[in-house]
């Protein structure tokens, strides 16, 4: 999937000097080439007995949808404080550039589930680690944790020893 990084956009700069930011717009605008690229994500977890996909706010919720509809779940989101109207359960995290915080309906998943995490990137694993969190404090069980880019340098994978990663491309 390698071929993935002539389709991925590199912005210099952004959101702060010294981040190479890495655009999948493009990826995005092309049928074809998203078509492949959730194909590729779900692979390893077709026969694994997801129930359900649970996405991260922003950039997750795009292949976080599209993955539940390619294995048939339903879909949970992970929201920027503030956004999910029930009660919620928190968490905070760093990031490549800066801090943050994410939150689940208290009621969207339970001990009968198998999930699916799903991010367009992995950097530092802190947005990753926060959402394990999450799903693991309502019970549930995370089968794996499929990343479109995932930047090596930034050593998220060491944060999710105990879990199964799987990323298309490394930076
Ligand atoms: C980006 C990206 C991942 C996260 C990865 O999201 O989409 O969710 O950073 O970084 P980490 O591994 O260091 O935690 P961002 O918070 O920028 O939000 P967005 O999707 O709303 O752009
Ligand atoms: N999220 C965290 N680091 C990022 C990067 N370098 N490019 C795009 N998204 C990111």
């Amino acid at each position: 999937m390698e071929h993935l990084k002539n389709i991925i956009r590199d912005i210099p700069d952004f959101p702060k000097a010294g981040i190479l930011f890495r655009d999948i717009t493009p990826l995005l605008a092309d049928a074809e080439s998203l078509r492949e690229t959730v194909n590729a994500l779900v692979a390893p977890y077709r026969d694994a007995g997801i129930t359900a996909i649970a996405a991260m706010e922003a950039r997750g919720f795009i292949f976080g949808g599209l993955a539940a509809d390619a294995l048939g779940t339903g879909f949970v989101p992970l929201r920027k404080p503030g956004k999910l109207p029930y009660e919620t359960i928190s968490e905070s995290y760093d990031l490549e550039y800066g801090a943050a915080s994410l939150e689940i309906h208290a009621d969207a998943l339970d001990e009968r589930d198998t999930v699916l995490l799903i991010d367009d990137l992995i950097a530092t694993g802190g947005t990753a680690v926060a959402s394990c969190r999450l799903v693991e404090r309502l019970g549930a069980r995370v089968a794996g944790l499929a990343f479109i880019i995932e930047l090596d340098g930034l050593n998220g994978r060491s944060a999710l020893a105990d879990y199964h990663v799987h990323s298309l491309v490394h930076y």
